[in-house]
């Protein structure tokens, strides 16, 4: 993937990797759509973007929201903007367990997450096709790849990602859509922050395990190599991300693990 001239449209831009990979991806000349639920943010991301010479288009979008989800990109797509890449970082995370989170959390993490997701994609989707070809990018997580406690939903919802574009792109080989899945582990961002609790509220706290991660920045620059090359799974993260290969290759010491694993 060669970024110069392209565009190329960001969700979750506001903070964290969403913002990090803006100001990445910034230095190649390029044009960029930040979406985010936050408009402050946003424009902080904008202010960091065209300070490079690269331009940025804000569009704020509540990814919960599928009929403002398909309003912004009829907006966007009539507008003539041709887009390459559609990288998706918006998310929410989870704090709590199955037996004490209401069936309303699980919807609310999916609807973001999942649902979201897949109604930006579907958007965009057929303008790629027609354009010749495009690259899509989902944040899975490491716990997309195994069970995680307090994480129920959040987990289904990153496995669920895996679910979807590994289909899409099996549809799509003859449309020259590329499709890449990042799989973070511990990444210092707000993430645990505005995650879920049981009461619905937020957690409000930056857990250890992300304050002990790799910075944001680290990870853009993980991920802007890992797309150049249009890896097809981008691992972003330190000595966390071995947990990936015990789960593959040696299951019941996952399983013995798992219970014991902190979740906060
Ligand atoms: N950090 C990690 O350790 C880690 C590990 C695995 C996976 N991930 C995934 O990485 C992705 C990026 O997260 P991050 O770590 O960079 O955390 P972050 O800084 O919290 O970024 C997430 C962004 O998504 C936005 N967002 C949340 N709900 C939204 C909604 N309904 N509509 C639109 N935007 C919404 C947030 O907006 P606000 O600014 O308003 O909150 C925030 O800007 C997420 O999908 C997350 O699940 C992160």
């Amino acid at each position: 993937m060669n970024f110069t001239g392209k565009t190329f449209w960001i969700t979750g831009a506001a903070s964290g990797m969403g913002k990090a990979l803006c100001a990445e991806l910034a230095k190649q000349n390029v044009r960029l759509i930040i979406s985010d639920r936050n408009e402050e943010g946003l424009k902080a991301t904008a202010k960091i973007v065209e300070a490079t010479g690269s331009s940025a288009r804000i569009e704020v979008l509540d990814m919960s929201d599928t009929t403002s989800i398909m309003q912004t990109a009829s907006k966007v797509l009539n507008d003539g903007e041709k887009i390459a890449g559609l990288y998706q970082f918006a998310g929410i995370s989870q704090r709590s367990l199955v037996t004490e989170t209401p069936l309303e959390n699980d919807r609310k993490i999916m609807e973001i997450n999942f649902f979201g997701v897949v109604a930006l994609c579907k958007a965009i989707l057929p303008h790629m096709i027609e354009n010749g070809g495009g690259q899509l990018v989902a944040t899975s997580s490491l716990v997309g790849k195994f069970g995680f406690p307090y994480r129920s939903a959040y987990a289904s919802s990153k496995h669920a990602l895996f679910g979807f574009f590994e289909s899409l792109v099996a549809e799509n080989k003859s449309n020259n859509i590329k499709v890449s899945i990042l799989i973070p582990g511990r990444v210092q961002t707000n993430i645990s922050k505005f995650a879920l609790k049981k009461d619905g509220s937020e957690y409000g706290k930056i857990d250890p395990g992300q304050a002990n991660g790799i910075s944001a920045e680290k990870a853009a620059k993980l991920i802007l190599k890992g797309l150049k090359k249009e890896k097809k799974e981008i691992w972003v993260g330190g000595s966390e991300m071995l947990m990936l290969h015990i789960r593959r290759f040696f299951p019941p010491l996952y399983y013995y693990m798992a219970p014991r694993l902190k979740p906060m």
